[in-house]
């Protein structure tokens, strides 16, 4: 994730970003919509004590180098019953600076898909693998996954999520316990075993947005939007034409 910025690239990424991941019509939807299939359930009185806690426990972690490192530990935010639950794979330096996931120029691409799917940043989840910064933006080591991971389990358990889309390699590799390319993940609907004691959650792999960003082709657009309305289809949501 190298942040060297061509001003021009980024401006035409914009327009192009505009044009493409807005303008959808939703079948069906007018503008006061009638009775339809919510993206969430109703914003539940208060977030379950679960989250909350486990939020604390990752402001507090030490348990790998990382801890000693961040500006702020970035928990993951949203919907705290989210039926859908996004997975990247680490914090920025804009996620570090702010202690919030996806905020920077791949987060806001990632709203323009959330958007573009029909729903709002605050109906979804929203987190990732490591919760703290990698320095550099290198990629995550395997003694930071296994010390970070049980934190976004244990947000899985409390959200309970139908589907999660896990952005990009790391996230679908780490999640699926395999090495396949993401070539090979996306686009299908993969499982996300949760423990014996929970059916397991159906799982949708795709490109990561700063993949997106930085090869942002027809192709792989056209990918991520299969892949999004896959899941807005298994969610029984209306899917944008
Ligand atoms: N990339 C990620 O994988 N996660 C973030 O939170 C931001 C960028």
């Amino acid at each position: 994730m190298n942040e060297s910025v061509d001003t021009t690239k980024v401006v035409r990424q914009h327009l192009e970003m505009e044009a493409f991941f807005t303008g959808f019509t939703i079948k069906g939807r007018t503008d006061v919509p009638a009775e339809q299939p919510q993206a969430s359930p109703e914003p539940a009185a208060e977030t379950p004590a679960g989250l909350d806690a486990i939020a604390a426990e990752v402001r507090a972690c030490r348990k790998c180098e990382l801890g000693s490192q961040r500006t702020n530990a970035v928990p993951g935010e949203g919907h705290p019953k989210a039926r859908i639950m996004f997975v990247g794979e680490a914090p920025g330096a804009d996620e570090d600076a702010q202690g919030r996931p996806f905020v920077g120029r791949a987060g806001q691409l990632l709203e323009k898909i959330i958007i573009a799917c029909g729903l709002k940043r605050e109906d979804v989840f929203i987190g990732n693998i490591l919760k703290c910064r990698p320095p550099g933006n290198r990629d995550p080591k395997p003694v930071e996954i296994v010390s970070c991971l049980p934190y976004l389990q244990a947000q899985i358990e409390s959200i309970e999520p139908e589907v999660i889309v896990a952005l990009g390699a790391h996230a679908a590799r780490t999640l699926l316990n395999t090495n396949k390319s993401i070539g090979q993940l996306r686009g299908h609907f993969q499982e996300y075993c949760v423990g014996l004691d929970h059916p397991p959650i159906k799982m949708m792999a795709t490109y990561h947005p700063a993949y997106l960003l930085r090869n942002y082709t027809p192709d792989t657009r056209r990918k991520v939007w299969e892949d999004m309305k896959k899941v807005l289809a298994e969610l029984g949501l209306p899917v944008p034409d």
